[in-house]
C-alpha cells in the first residue's frame, strides 16, 4: 500500500490552483441519471471518490467520457437500478443515487451503508424524505428497495419535509428527487453548504425549479423531465483551507487561485484569529505567516459554521501553536481518530467526549503514522510538514480520495514530500 514520506521543516512558499469540489461533484455526477440528454462537467477532480461514482453509473448504464477535468454523462440508457454493497461500502456517498433513480424510473435497491471511521452515519433522514414523497421503501437483506409503481404516473409526489437534522447529502437526495416529482415539495432546516447550492444551480440549468437552495428552506417545484446541460463545479474550500492551514502552519507564504473566500469565511476568520495574514483578491487568497501562531478555539457545526471537514486540520494546527485550545465536535460521533495518531508525533491533546483539549507544544517529531479517514490524513500531512524529521503516512489512499494531485501541489509549494510503495 502506497505511503507518504515528507520531509519536515520547510515554509511553503508560491502558489497553487484549487480543484474542483469533491463533495459538489459527486452529488452532480449523481444527477446526470436525472437527465434525457447529455450532461456536461468542467472542473471535476481527478479523486478515487469520481472514479469510484463514474464506475457506478457506468455499471447502471450510463454512457461516461472523460476528458482530463472534463466529463459528459449520457443516461438516456440506463438499465441497472442498484448500487450494491460492493460499491456502497467503498464510498458512502453512493447513497447519492437514490434519489435521482426512484425518481426517473420509479425503481432503486441501494446498499445500505454501514459504520464508518468517524461515526455511524445512519441514513433514516433520506429514507423517511422519499416516504413523505409516497416512495414505498422497504429494508431487505441490507438493501433499501424503494419503488413508486403505486403512484400516480409512477411519480413521487410533492411534499413538506422537515428534516430533524441537518443532512448534506440527505438534502441533495430529496432535492434530485423532488426535481422530478408531480406537486411542490418544501425541504425545511436543508443543508446550506455551497455544495447544495452548486447542485441546485446545475439542476435549475437543466430544466428543475428549485428556490432557496443555501437557505435552511429550499422550495422545489417538480417537472416532468430533465436534460442535460453544462455546468462547472464549484472550488474545493476543504482542499483550499487545507493548504491555508499548511501555510500558516509552516510560516509560509501561499496564493491559492479560483477560490471563492465567501465560502470559507468561518474558516478564514479562526486563521487570522490564529494571526496568520490573509489577504483576498477576486478569486485568489493569499495566507502569510511567520509560523507562531496562537491556539483558536474550535466548534463544529453545519454550514455557514466552522465545517467539521477543517476539524482536523485546526487540530494539528492547534498542536503546535501557543497556548491551549478546545476543539468541539457536534456534528460526527467520533471524528477525533487524529488525535492518538498525533500524540505519537508529540502532540499534547485529551479528549473529553466531543470536545479535544490540546496544549501547544514547541515542536513535533517525525514518526510513522496511520490515518482512518480523509481529513484525518490531511491533518497527518500537516503535522508532518512541521513535524523534525521524517514523518511517514501510511494509508494514503484516504488523502487520494479528496485531495487531487496532492504530492505535486505540495511539491509546487516546496515541500519534501515523496510516494513510496
Ligand atoms: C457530508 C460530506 C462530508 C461532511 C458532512 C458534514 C459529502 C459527500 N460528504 O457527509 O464530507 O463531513 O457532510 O458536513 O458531501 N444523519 C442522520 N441521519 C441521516 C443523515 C445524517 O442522523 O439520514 C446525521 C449523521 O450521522 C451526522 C449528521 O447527520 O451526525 C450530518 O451528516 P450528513 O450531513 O448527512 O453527512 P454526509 O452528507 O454523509
Amino acid at each position: 500500500m502506497d505511503k507518504l514520506i515528507i520531509e519536515g521543516g520547510i515554509p511553503l512558499h508560491g502558489e497553487i490552483t484549487v480543484s474542483g469540489a469533491k463533495n459538489a461533484a459527486l452529488p452532480i455526477l449523481c444527477a446526470s441519471l436525472l437527465a434525457e440528454t447529455p450532461l456536461e462537467l468542467t472542473s471535476v477532480a481527478a479523486l478515487k471518490d469520481i472514479d469510484t461514482t463514474l464506475k457506478l453509473l457506468d455499471i447502471m448504464g450510463v454512457k461516461v467520457t472523460r476528458d482530463a477535468d472534463k466529463v459528459k454523462l449520457d443516461a438516456s440508457e440506463v438499465g441497472s437500478f442498484e448500487a450494491t454493497y460492493e460499491m456502497v461500502k467503498t464510498m458512502r456517498a453512493s447513497i447519492l443515487v437514490l434519489g435521482p433513480l426512484l425518481a426517473r424510473f420509479g425503481s432503486a435497491r441501494v446498499s445500505l451503508p454501514g459504520g464508518c471511521a468517524i461515526g455511524s452515519r445512519p441514513v433514516d433522514l433520506h429514507i423517511k424524505g422519499l416516504q413523505a414523497m409516497g416512495a414505498a421503501i422497504h429494508i431487505t437483506h441490507g438493501y433499501i428497495q424503494a419503488s413508486t409503481l403505486h403512484l400516480p404516473n409512477r411519480r413521487l409526489q410533492g411534499a413538506r419535509y422537515y428534516m430533524d437534522m441537518v443532512t448534506v447529502t440527505g438534502t441533495e437526495n430529496l432535492m434530485m428527487a423532488a426535481a422530478l416529482a408531480s406537486g411542490t415539495t418544501i425541504l425545511e432546516n436543508a443543508a446550506k453548504e455551497p455544495e447544495v447550492f452548486d447542485l441546485a444551480v446545475c439542476l435549475n440549468k437543466m430544466g428543475a425549479k428549485i428556490k432557496g437552495a443555501g437557505t435552511d428552506v429550499i422550495t422545489i417545484e417538480g417537472v416532468e423531465k430533465l436534460n442535460g446541460a453544462s455546468h462547472n463545479i464549484v472550488c474545493d474550500r476543504i482542499e483550499a483551507g487545507t493548504y491555508m492551514v499548511a501555510a500558516a502552519m509552516t510560516g509560509g507564504e501561499v496564493k491559492l487561485n479560483n477560490v471563492q473566500a465567501d465560502l470559507l469565511d468561518a474558516v478564514i476568520d479562526k486563521l487570522r484569529e490564529a494571526g496568520a495574514e490573509v489577504t483576498i483578491d477576486g478569486e485568489t487568497i493569499t495566507v502569510k505567516s511567520d509560523g507562531k501562531l496562537n491556539a483558536v478555539n474550535i466548534r463544529t457545526a453545519p454550514h455557514p459554521a466552522f465545517p467539521t471537514d477543517m476539524q482536523a486540520q485546526f487540530m494539528a494546527m492547534n498542536a503546535m501553536a501557543e497556548g491551549v485550545s478546545k476543539v468541539t465536535e457536534t456534528i460526527f460521533e467520533n471524528r477525533f481518530m487524529h488525535v492518538q495518531e498525533l500524540q505519537r508525533l508529540g502532540a499534547d491533546i485529551s479528549i473529553d467526549g466531543n470536545t479535544a483539549l490540546v496544549q501547544g507544544v514547541s515542536h513535533l517529531d517525525g514518526a510513522t503514522v496511520m490515518a482512518t479517514d480523509l481529513r484525518a490524513s490531511a491533518s497527518l500531512v500537516l503535522a508532518g510538514l512541521v513535524a523534525r524529521g521524517e514523518t511517514v503516512i501510511e494509508r494514503i489512499y484516504h488523502l487520494d480520495r479528496g485531495y487531487e494531485f496532492l504530492e505535486a501541489k505540495l511539491t509546487a509549494l516546496g515541500a519534501k514530500v515523496k510516494r513510496a510503495h
